[in-house]
């Protein structure tokens, strides 16, 4: 599968979801390309990380800019699955990626969740469904508040309400230490020892959305 993490925003959590995606795809035995189509590169300096430290499994990770698309397509028989991290903003590599992802996830925090801001998102992701109209795309709230009572979710929807180009994912990520714990060490936080077993069965939910659902 392709799965896009991108959002037009800078600093949502695309590198973490997509590495930790990445991770536990890969845990499950599947032949994962993690793709870094950001200039920053901190998807590739995650997977360094990992490779000096002999961490298995093992992530191919690449980097490619500009025109995405013609690459990944020609990538995909050779791995089980694709996962593009994209840069913060709007660039041809969100675009290009768009039209040939099967998903897409936006991650979005909830301080900054208004429709202003994903309403250039919803337009982009329209201009690519006539290209790739089978294109799924959902809007992950990251970085939560570990307060359970404060309920982002049900704001999120009600604003999402507008926009029919997105959904929202069912699973969320609230804000958590081991996130940023594991970004360093070349991990996903299902990796970590001692675990965090809050974050752990956060971003197994959220996988498990994004590769075992339909
Ligand atoms: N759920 C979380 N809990 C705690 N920290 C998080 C969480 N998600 C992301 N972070 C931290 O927030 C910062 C930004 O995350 P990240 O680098 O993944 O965002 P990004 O969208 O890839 O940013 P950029 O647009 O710069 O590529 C990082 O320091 C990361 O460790
Ligand atoms: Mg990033």
């Amino acid at each position: 599968m392709i799965v896009l993490i991108g959002a037009e925003k800078g600093g949502t959590g695309k590198t973490t979801l997509a590495t930790n995606f990445a991770a536990m795809r890969a845990q499950e035995g599947h032949e994962v390309l993690l793709l870094d189509t950001d200039s920053q590169g901190s998807a590739t300096y995650w997977s360094r990380i990992r490779d000096d430290k002999g961490i298995k499994p093992a992530i191919y990770c690449a980097q490619k800019f500009g025109r995405v698309d013609q690459e990944v397509s020609k990538l995909a028989g050779k791995f089980d699955d694709i996962i593009i991290d994209a840069g913060g903003r709007d660039s041809e590599e969100l675009r290009s990626s768009m039209l040939v992802a099967h998903k897409a996830y936006v991650p979005v925090q909830p301080s900054q969740f208004d429709v202003w801001t994903l309403s250039p998102m919803a337009q982009m992701v329209s201009k690519a469904k006539i290209l790739n109209p089978d294109l799924k795309v959902y809007i992950i709230l990251n970085r939560a508040s570990p307060n359970p009572s404060v309920s982002e979710a049900a704001e999120a929807q009600e604003i999402l309400a507008d926009l029919e180009e997105l959904e929202l994912s069912k699973a969320l990520v609230r804000d958590r230490i081991a996130f940023r714990k594991a970004a360093r060490d070349g991990l996903s936080v299902s990796e970590m020892t001692p675990p965090d077993p809050k974050a752990v069965a956060e971003i197994t939910e959220l996988y498990k959305e994004v590769f075992h659902a339909g």
